[in-house]
């Protein structure tokens, strides 16, 4: 793949532009984390998980027995597919968050192979690796897919994502959930303010349920959702070059459950002094002291119609599993 001026990369079919800052940015990226990390309620944005290390953990989590939102969110996919493709013709299929796109993987299946010459794929991650491995796989089972990867932050650069024509939004794996209550009602703003009036909207969302279920899914035997949540520190020492040690902390994740929400930890084992070069004195953190590094919301009906309000649109579909687990919402623009 050749850089052209305009940090695009290009092999046809696929083309890739990365709107992220060729180098990070002092005060809009280092700082915040700096300040999350010196307060009383230490934290860390769960958008630093995603390193080449974090996104291949999330993988294997996606495969454990306990995880069980990929797995219910995939069968989900495989039954309705056929029916969500029907009408999809001449069309922009934006997935943000795509991770390894083996989800798309599954609509795609069921489009016909004459159809695919009409389909861009515009699959919008902040992780530049997982969007070109993943457009090479699409571009060998699909021929005649187009692709257009969006490296870039979907919280802040959606408006950014190339225009076009008729566009199908996915928003799987329930990362929704991974944004406050009052982040998601923004984004569903926004994502109401990017979609056409034909548009439609595809969102899964993890529903409230049994709190065990709920817990041991971030809580594997295996313990791979420890190393995940460790290899946070590896990715903030890498950007900020504090000098955590992460084996000194330990994995906690639990179900809150006056906020319907998974939250993960790392906790202390011992007292410890970080250092960073951006900061004079040193981060103090006591033996206990937690870092809180995510939070997953789990949804019910109320907080699917509060989506709906706030991203100005209709349900057109709530597609679910046997246990009714797993949402997958079909949206359209409101009338
Ligand atoms: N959609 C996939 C992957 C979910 S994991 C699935 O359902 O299995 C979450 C994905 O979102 C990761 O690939 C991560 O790199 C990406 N991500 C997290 N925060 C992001 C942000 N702020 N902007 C863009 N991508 C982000
Ligand atoms: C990506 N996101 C929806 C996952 C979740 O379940 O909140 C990330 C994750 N964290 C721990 N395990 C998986």
């Amino acid at each position: 793949m050749n850089f052209h001026e305009d940090a695009s990369r290009s092999v046809a079919p696929i083309t890739i532009s990365n709107l992220l800052p060729s180098s990070i940015n002092e005060d809009e990226a280092i700082m915040p984390i700096i300040e999350g990390l010196s307060s009383d309620h230490k934290r860390i944005s769960s958008r630093y998980f995603y390193d080449a290390v974090g996104s291949q953990l999330f993988e294997e989590i996606t495969l454990l027995p306990e995880y069980y939102l990929t797995r219910t969110e995939k069968n989900i996919l495989k039954d309705v597919s056929p029916q969500i493709v029907r009408k999809l013709v001449d069309i922009d299929i934006i997935e943000i968050g795509s991770g390894d796109s083996s989800k798309i993987s599954l609509l795609l299946e069921s489009l016909p192979a004459e159809r695919m010459e009409a389909i861009r794929y515009i699959p919008v991650d902040v992780n530049q690796a997982a969007i070109e491995n993943a457009a090479k796989s699409l571009i060998k089972n699909f021929p005649g897919l187009k692709i257009h990867g969006v490296v870039g932050d979907f919280e802040k650069q959606l408006n950014r994502i190339p225009k076009g024509k008729k566009r199908l939004i996915c928003f799987f794996g329930s990362t929704i959930g991974n944004l406050s209550r009052e982040d998601s009602m923004k984004f569903m703003a926004e994502l109401g303010r990017i979609m056409p009036s034909d548009g439609m909207l595809l969102l899964g969302v993890d529903m409230v349920k049994d709190i065990d279920v709920l817990e041991n899914a971030y809580k594997d035997s295996k313990k791979i959702t420890e190393k995940f949540n460790r290899n946070i520190l590896n990715v903030i020492n890498n950007l900020v070059g504090t000098d955590f040690v992460p084996d000194f902390f330990e994995h906690i994740a639990f179900y809150n459950e006056e906020h319907s929400r998974i939250e993960m930890h790392l906790r202390a084992m011992e007292r410890m002094e970080i250092s960073t070069p951006y900061l004079k004195g040193k981060i103090i953190i006591q033996k206990g002291e937690t870092i809180h590094t995510e939070n997953s919301y789990k949804f019910t009906h109320k907080h699917i119609d509060d989506l709906t309000r706030a991203g100005g649109m209709d349900v057109k579909n709530i597609f679910t599993d046997e246990n009714k687990w797993f949402s997958l919402i079909q949206f359209c623009k409101r009338a």
